[in-house]
């Protein structure tokens, strides 16, 4: 059974669809922390009210590499395998990134390499695509630019608005991330080069 540690930002419905998950016995895995870097992350809530441990490390007046320093001692005192960027909206540096490569995922909201950044779905819209959608990735050291797991589109409807689709969105994400997580704990994901393969 694997180690996974979950880093959110908000409000954690990416975190909640893992929890349920695990808790239905679908994941081979166990939370083990939840970490935020805001104080009022909602997401925090859900945790707790799963009976998993949760901090907040602050970034306020230390450097990147202090608060994620803060969150490797964590991380190693629970001895963790998998590392969930689940609406973790801070940019990791190369001492997280390497200490972690190969079991840190993130989910993003669009189908990269189309619009990195934190607000894929607000740039999806924007440019008036006609499908959208989610990536669930490898991190790597550049912005939304490693080996990518797994896709899943959303095709833009005439009428949606930004909300309609982000809703939609947000639905597929609940459904991609906890199947990547599953396909990690399960040792199902192989990286070559660029390619994930994922095995039967
Ligand atoms: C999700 O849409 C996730 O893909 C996105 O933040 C939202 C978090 O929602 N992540 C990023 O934009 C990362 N760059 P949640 O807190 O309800 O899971």
């Amino acid at each position: 059974m694997k180690n996974i540690t979950v880093l959110i930002s908000g409000n954690g419905t990416n975190l909640q669809a893992i929890i349920d998950n695990v808790k239905a016995g679908k994941i081979n895995g166990k939370i083990v922390a939840v970490i935020s870097n805001k104080a009022d992350a909602f997401g925090l809530e859900r945790a707790k009210k799963a009976d998993i441990p949760t901090y907040f490390i602050g970034h306020k007046g230390i450097t990147r590499e202090e608060h994620e320093q803060k969150i490797i001692d964590i991380l190693e005192k629970e001895k963790v395998d998998l590392v969930v960027l689940a609406g973790y909206m801070r940019v990791l540096t190369s001492l997280f990134v390497g200490k972690y490569k190969n079991r840190l995922i993130n989910i993003h909201p669009a189908l990269l390499p189309a619009f990195p950044g934190t607000d894929g779905y607000g740039d999806t819209w924007n440019y008036g695509c006609k499908v959208g959608g989610c990536t669930v990735h490898f991190v790597d050291e550049g912005v939304d630019t490693g080996p990518i797991i797994i896709q899943r589109a959303n095709e833009i409807r005439e009428d949606d608005t930004l909300e309609t689709f982000k809703q939609r969105g947000l639905d597929i994400e609940h459904q991609a991330l906890p199947e990547a997580v599953k396909l990690f704990c399960d040792d199902k994901l192989k990286i070559e080069g660029r390619k994930v393969k994922i095995e039967k």
